[in-house]
C-alpha cells in the first residue's frame, strides 16, 4: 500500500465550523456522555442507558451529538436511523434503516439479500415482500428488521431529533416498549428543546420513559474549550498569550456556535503574522456576536408576533439577570394572565426559559443585549 500517497491527498479537516446546524470538526466536552451511551450498548436489552433523552436549549448541540453517538453506533455492531420527528418519521425510521442496512452491511463485503435498493424504492428483507410489506404496520416492520439484524449480530439504534410530543413520538415510545417486551437488540436516542421533551414524559401513555436516561445538554465546561483552542493553535502555529486565549474562551460563554465562531474568527484574523493580537481577538468576538445575530436571532425572532417582541423587550430591559413576571407586566401594561401564553410559547420555543416561578431568562448568550439595542425608549 502506498502511504505516502494517502496522507498527501487527505485534506486536514479545518478545526472550526462556523456554520449553524452543521457537523463540528470534533465534538468537544461531550466525553463522559458519549462514553455512558456507548457502554449502554453493551448492556442487557432494555437497560436504562439504551433509551436516552438529549434535552438542550437552542443550539447546545443536540444535533450534533446526534450524529456523532449514531456515526459511533456504527462502529459498535448497530445500524443507526437518525429521523427528525414529524409527520411520517416511523415510516422513514424503516426506510432509513434498510439504506442503512443495505450500505453497512454490504460495506463490510457481505451479500446481503433483500436489502437491495430498487427502482420503486427499497424492499423489505427476506421476511416480508413486496405485496404484504405495504400492510404490515410500523411495528411488525421493525420487528422483522431487529430480526434480520439480529442474522448479523448488529442491532438497530433509532436517533430521533426535535423531538416533540405527537402522535407519531407516541407510536414510536410505545413501539420501542413492544420491542424490549420482545427482546429485540433495540436501543433509542431521543433529542429536543426542554419543555418539549417534558410533555413527552409526562404523557399518560409513555410514562414508561421516565425510567429513561436523561442528559442535560448544558454549555461546555470553559476549560474544554480551552483546551480545543490550545490544540487548535498549535496544530495551525498560531501563538496566542494566556491572557488573550482566556478572553477568548470566556466570551464563548461555552456556548457550542460561539465556540466556533470565535475560534474561526480568531484563526482567519491572525493573519500571515499568524500572532493573535488584543485588537485580533476584540474583532473576532465582536465578528461572532454579528453571525450570532444574522444567524441565530434574526430568523428565531422573525416569525414571532408584536406581543411576544414586546415581551421579550420587556426583559431586555433587566439583561442577562432575568425578569420578574410582575415587572415585564408593569413594563408592557398587561396583566399576568394575558401574558400567560405568551410567557408558554416563548419558553416552548426554547427562546426564554422558567428558572423558579414568577421568574423567566434568556436561554442563549447575547440575547438580551441583542435585544437591549431595540428597547423603547418607554422601558426606562
Ligand atoms: N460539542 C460540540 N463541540 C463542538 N461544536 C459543537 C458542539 N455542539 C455543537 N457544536 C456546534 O454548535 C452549533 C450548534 O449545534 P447544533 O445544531 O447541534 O445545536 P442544536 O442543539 O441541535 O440546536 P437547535 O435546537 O437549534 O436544533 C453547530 O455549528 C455545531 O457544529
Ligand atoms: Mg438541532
Amino acid at each position: 500500500m502506498n502511504m505516502k500517497k494517502e496522507v498527501s491527498t487527505v485534506k486536514q479537516k479545518p478545526f472550526f465550523h462556523p456554520t449553524f446546524g452543521s457537523r463540528p470538526a470534533q465534538i468537544v466536552g461531550r466525553d463522559q456522555i458519549i462514553e455512558q451511551f456507548l457502554e449502554g450498548l453493551y448492556e442487557p436489552i432494555g437497560s436504562r442507558n439504551r433509551c436516552t433523552f438529549l434535552i438542550g436549549q437552542r443550539g447546545m448541540g443536540k444535533t450534533a451529538l446526534l450524529l456523532e453517538l449514531a456515526d459511533l453506533a456504527r462502529e459498535n455492531d448497530m445500524i443507526p436511523a437518525v429521523v427528525t420527528a414529524y409527520k411520517g418519521m416511523n415510516e422513514e425510521i424503516i426506510e432509513t434503516i434498510q439504506r442503512n442496512a443495505a450500505q453497512i452491511l454490504t460495506k463490510n463485503g457481505r451479500q446481503v439479500q433483500g436489502f437491495e435498493v430498487g427502482a420503486f424504492g427499497f424492499s423489505f428483507g427476506l421476511t416480508l415482500s413486496g405485496a404484504n410489506a405495504g400492510q404490515a404496520g410500523f411495528r411488525t416492520k421493525l420487528a422483522l428488521l431487529c430480526d434480520e439484524m439480529e442474522k448479523y449480530n448488529k442491532g438497530i439504534l433509532l436517533l430521533v431529533d426535535e423531538t416533540t410530543n405527537s402522535d407519531e413520538v407516541r407510536q414510536l415510545g410505545i413501539t420501542y416498549q413492544h420491542m424490549i417486551g420482545e427482546n429485540k437488540n433495540i436501543a433509542i436516542v431521543m433529542a429536543g428543546l426542554p419543555q418539549a421533551v417534558s410533555s413527552v414524559l409526562n404523557d399518560k401513555v409513555l410514562t414508561f420513559l421516565n425510567r429513561a436516561e436523561k442528559v442535560n445538554l448544558g454549555p461546555i465546561s470553559l476549560a474544554e474549550i480551552k483546551a480545543y483552542y490550545v490544540l487548535a493553535f498549535r496544530k495551525e502555529e498560531i501563538q496566542i498569550s494566556e491572557d488573550l486565549l482566556n478572553e477568548a474562551v470566556a466570551a464563548t460563554e461555552g456556548y457550542p456556535y460561539l465556540m466556533q465562531l470565535i475560534g474561526y474568527y480568531l484563526l482567519r484574523f491572525a493573519g500571515t503574522e499568524k500572532t493573535v493580537k488584543p485588537i485580533t481577538v476584540r474583532r473576532a468576538i465582536e465578528a461572532a456576536r454579528h453571525d450570532m445575530e444574522e444567524n441565530v436571532f434574526t430568523p428565531l425572532l422573525a416569525p414571532l408576533s408584536d406581543t411576544d417582541l414586546l415581551f421579550l423587550k420587556a426583559m431586555a430591559v433587566d439583561g442577562r439577570r432575568g425578569s420578574q413576571m410582575a415587572d415585564i407586566g408593569a413594563r408592557t401594561g398587561k396583566n399576568n394572565s394575558y401574558l400567560q401564553p405568551y410567557r408558554a410559547r416563548l419558553i416552548s420555543t426554547g427562546i426564554i426559559e422558567a428558572p423558579k416561578k414568577g421568574k423567566v431568562c434568556f436561554t442563549m448568550p447575547y440575547l438580551a443585549e441583542y435585544l437591549q439595542k431595540e428597547v423603547d425608549e418607554a422601558f426606562d
